[in-house]
């Protein structure tokens, strides 16, 4: 996703940056955008720029950028606001990549467990496609697909199940409710661990200039 030489990063959502970490090692300089003040407390990413700002605003000057990217955060950016500014930060041939880790849900009790997570957002903004509006100054997308499984005791998995928005928005009570019910419907072996198979979707695409 992250083209070489990268002299630019702009790291759109970064959140605590699980993914800038990893990201900076890439490119000569990194800029992260987040607008969330408690996010922005988390974020403790030495040799990382951590900027206050939206991805339908981006602080960042007109064009110098290298890459632009998004993981696990495109479905919350308002469009096509958030494409054009991508497209205005970004040099001409520079690359914007945009990635989602999504839980499989090809059996009974997967589909009914994420539920939450697939029901979450409009078909505009289902997390797993990048959709750019037909004006978008880019080449059409690539994508490449990972497939990878993650293995929890059952304690974890229901508490990264309450970390999906759709579940952290209940009321407190219901929350409990809601993931006592999910927990009830896995498949745990006897030491508590579940391995779940998860697939990363890796977009790119590179702006075609004006
Ligand atoms: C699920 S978190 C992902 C964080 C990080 N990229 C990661 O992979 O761990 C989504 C992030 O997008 C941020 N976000 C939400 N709306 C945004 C917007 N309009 N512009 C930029 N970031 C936004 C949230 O504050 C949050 O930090």
């Amino acid at each position: 996703m992250v083209p070489q030489p990268c002299r630019r990063a702009v790291e759109l959502g970064a959140g605590t940056g699980i993914q800038t970490r990893r990201l900076k090692a890439f490119a000569d300089e990194t800029l992260a955008v987040e607008p969330d003040a408690n996010m922005r407390a988390a974020f403790t990413v030495d040799g990382a720029k951590l900027l206050v700002g939206t991805a339908e605003e981006i602080p960042v000057a007109d064009g110098g950028a290298d890459l632009v990217v998004a993981c696990e955060s495109w479905h919350w950016f308002a469009q096509p606001q958030a494409t054009h500014e991508a497209a205005r930060v970004l040099r001409q041939g520079g690359t914007l990549a945009v990635a989602w880790n999504l839980p499989e849900t090809t059996d009974d009790w997967t589909k009914k467990f994420w539920w939450p997570v697939a029901s979450a957002h409009d078909e505009s903004r289902r997390p797993g496609r990048l959709i750019l509006a037909a004006d978008a100054p880019f080449h059409t997308p690539q994508y490449r697909v990972l497939r990878w499984t993650l293995r929890r005791h059952i304690d974890d998995l229901v508490a990264l199940l309450g970390t999906y928005s759709r579940v952290l928005a209940l009321e407190p009570l219901e929350r409990k409710e809601f993931l006592d019910h999910q927990r009830s419907l896995v498949p745990v072996r006897e030491d508590g661990i579940v391995d779940v198979r998860f697939t990363t979707i890796c977009w790119r695409t590179v702006h075609k200039g004006a």
